[in-house]
């Protein structure tokens, strides 16, 4: 069974703005700085959400994909790159002898300590699998999206982390919450007009985008630029419409 993004959409009441106010000042002591908190979600509240629980959703993890996406690469060890590693926990159940971790923060211990940018700009290596999970912000995931693309074999795949914002404050930037997704989602956006790939997004692990590359050079779609930056989590729900969503276990069973 297929599942549209649709039916998990729901409305906010005016309580649950006053309750996420509270949630995001109850560690505050300072009266002032609680009321320019409180009027700064205001100004941004959007009351529409998207209401999955990520958890119960499906037992698909975005490292069953990814696996799942080597094995159909059909080579001895093929070649796997992730953008942004954080502490390795995705990374290292990745089943391949040829990885590379891409990251600055010392912490992650990647094998390229540096942003991605740095990283491309002296790649000379073509890959199978690319996870892009680095900053979440449109532009940065835009560029990661398009060097991806350039160093990607054909018939390969990209996973992109964090496609479905649920709230206005996962959506936000910069980060004012716990979950974080960014507006990473405009490049879903793009990705769904671009030509000469096959792209989905599962619902699984807050939104995984699902690329493969079906000719040798592809071009990414680039809509316009200044409307997706200044687009709010409220055009979300329009901008979206012609994205494919799919259910986990259909997404798997069917591949790309
Ligand atoms: C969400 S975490 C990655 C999680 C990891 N992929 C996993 O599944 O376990 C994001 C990581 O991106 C890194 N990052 C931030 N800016 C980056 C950049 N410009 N290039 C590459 N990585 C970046 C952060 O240091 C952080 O470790």
């Amino acid at each position: 069974m297929d599942s549209s993004i649709k039916k998990y959409y729901h409305k906010l009441s005016e309580a649950d703005l006053e309750n996420t106010i509270k949630n995001s000042t109850k560690n505050i002591k300072d009266d002032k700085l609680i009321e320019q908190i409180s009027n700064h979600i205001r100004r941004i509240y959007c009351n529409k959400v998207v209401k999955i629980d990520w958890f119960n959703e499906t037992k698909l993890r975005k490292h069953d994909f990814i696996n799942k996406a080597l094995e159909k690469i059909n080579k001895k060890n093929p070649n796997y790159l992730e953008i942004g590693v954080l502490e390795n926990d995705n990374f290292k159940i990745i089943k391949t002898e040829n990885k590379i971790s891409v990251d600055p923060d010392p912490n992650a211990y990647p094998t390229f300590l540096g942003t991605s940018n740095e990283f491309f700009k002296g790649n000379k290596k073509k890959f199978d699998v690319i996870l892009i999970d680095g900053l979440h912000t449109f532009d940065q995931c835009r560029e990661d999206a398009i060097n991806a693309l350039n160093c990607l074999n054909k018939n390969g795949y990209i996973f992109f982390h964090d496609f479905i914002p649920r709230n206005f404050i996962e959506e936000y930037v910069p980060r004012i919450g716990g979950i974080w997704t960014g507006d990473v989602w405009k490049v879903s956006v793009e990705l769904s007009k671009t030509i000469g790939i096959k792209f989905k997004v599962i619902l699984a692990d807050h939104g995984l985008g699902f690329l493969r590359k079906l000719e040798d050079n592809v071009k990414y779609f680039e809509d316009d630029r200044r409307k997706l930056i200044y687009s709010i989590y409220d055009d979300f729900f329009e901008l979206n419409k012609n994205i494919n969503y799919q259910n986990a276990e259909l997404a798997y069973e069917e591949f790309l």
